[in-house]
């Protein structure tokens, strides 16, 4: 086969060498069965050529490098080619090669794979779950609420490094800037951090968006997903700004307890539903993805992450690590905006499916939460052997069983904590779903005319 290097070379004799093997080519593939009509496309081609011997490619004649793989008029495309067949009639030049596969193209092929929607889509055809409508069709929009968090997502645009670390560097490096509580609870939390957005973004992606049937919904998906790349970027760029022991860091979710039971804790629900033959359409299955919606958006995004945000804003309002505390503030803000998405997938799917949302369901949903919350309240106690930063794990304890209310009584279901209040009451001037669309507007603004973020 004529390499790229020959192609390249600027020699006179090109087309007639070209044509030489090409013909020696198909000579052979004729002796090996190849099929005549391959071996009459060779022979069209390569008397084409040979009455072109001026067209040879030159490496900066846009116009000769051209002339060669065009067909003289009268020569006419074989209608079909299977790719086998261009396999194996390799000597083809290969823009030869992609036009005639482009001329074999029959754009039925795949008319299986979108069976049932081959018509324009109505908003009746559309669902959150098991939805037989052309799901590459965008509009029209059935749940508006999907696409305007899509686009608030995209409005609120944020990169790690447009934050400034080096107040960061100096007070992490410095001797006596932080007690050896404040710092370990920067290393826990850069280590659960720094892995578990990967875990929810694997979630995403590769478990439950061939899942979720409706496109505005899956557009929103992908935003997060980039967002959640967004956040391992950040944690990352942190521990490489502060010189820490990235092995260290980014491994800590197999080698500290704490960390690596919350961990394994959500992938338990990814392997459920991330095998490529499980499929919805049953009221087992369609409870498993609804189970695993409730795991990461609910429990992961919605608990796990609550008591390292606390801890790291804590410090930023303390004036501590601000660059830190920057970074967490804005992915802060992304995680509100992926935990309200969640909680609207997940009651559009129960009002969908009245089915799914049975007692026994309940039962686990409930379940599910009072575990995440057990599991980091054990976190807090490991990141909070002492008390540190105007806070301890009794009042994290507190703090973690009033926001699992919310998320209970955001699906549908019972608080379990009675009375529980909230210790932080700064904290919900962010989190608070209620203020949560001032906060968000006031991030628009504040980012997009470049103010720094500021500790009320
Ligand atoms: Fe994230
Ligand atoms: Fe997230």
């Amino acid at each position: 086969m004529l390499s790229w290097e020959e192609f390249n070379k600027d020699d006179a004799d090109l087309a007639s060498t070209l044509a030489t093997r090409m013909q020696s080519g198909f000579a052979d593939q004729a002796n090996d069965g190849s099929t005549e009509a391959a071996q009459e496309a060779a022979n069209r081609l390569v008397t084409a050529m040979q009455q072109q011997p001026q067209a040879a490619p030159g490496k900066h004649d846009q116009r000769d490098y051209n002339a060669i793989p065009v067909l003289s008029p009268g020569i006419e495309i074989p209608a079909i080619i299977e790719h086998e067949q261009l396999a194996a009639s390799a000597p083809l030049h290969p823009v030869e090669q992609a036009l005639r596969a482009v001329a074999a193209i029959d754009p039925a092929e795949g008319a299986a794979e979108l069976a049932g929607a081959a018509v324009r889509v109505t908003v009746d055809q559309k669902a959150m779950i098991n939805c037989r409508a052309d799901l590459n069709q965008l509009v029209p929009f059935k749940y508006d609420w999907a696409w305007q968090k899509y686009l608030d997502g995209c409005a609120n645009h944020w990169m790690p490094q447009e934050v400034n670390m080096n107040a960061d560097i100096a007070l992490w490096k410095g001797e006596t800037g932080l007690t050896q509580d404040e710092r370990m609870i920067v290393k826990r939390n850069l280590g659960f951090f720094s892995t578990a957005d990967s875990l929810v973004a694997n979630n995403l992606v590769l478990a439950i968006y061939r899942l979720i049937t409706n496109p505005e919904c899956r557009q929103y998906i992908l935003r997060q997903a980039f967002e959640e790349a967004i956040h391992t970027h950040a944690y990352q760029y942190c521990i490489e700004s502060l010189g820490m022991d990235a092995g260290e860091i980014f491994n800590m979710y197999h080698e500290i307890p704490s960390v690596a039971k919350k961990a394994s804790w959500g992938l338990k629900y990814t392997r459920e539903i991330a095998d490529p033959t499980f499929q919805t359409g049953t009221l087992e299955t369609d409870q498993t993805l609804l189970k695993n919606l409730i795991a990461f958006y609910c429990c992961v995004e919605g608990i796990f992450f609550y008591c390292g945000f606390t801890q790291i804003l804590s410090m930023g309002r303390r004036n501590k690590m601000t660059g830190t505390s920057e970074q967490f503030q804005y992915i802060l803000r992304d995680e509100s905006m992926h935990l309200n998405f969640g909680i609207d997938m997940i009651n559009q799917i129960k009002l969908e499916n009245p089915p799914l949302w049975n007692d026994s369901m309940k039962q686990q949903a409930t379940q599910m939460i009072l575990e995440a919350t057990q599991l980091e309240i054990e976190y807090a106690r490991d990141t909070m052997p002492r008390g540190v930063l105007g806070m301890n794990a009794a009042m994290m304890e507190e703090y973690l069983q009033f926001i699992a209310n919310r998320r209970l009584v955001q699906i549908g279901l019972k608080e379990m904590y009675p009375g529980a209040q909230n210790p932080f009451p700064w904290m919900s001037e962010i989190m608070d779903l209620r203020k949560e669309k001032n906060f968000f507007e006031t991030r628009v603004i504040e980012y997009q005319t470049g103010g720094a973020l500021t500790w009320e």
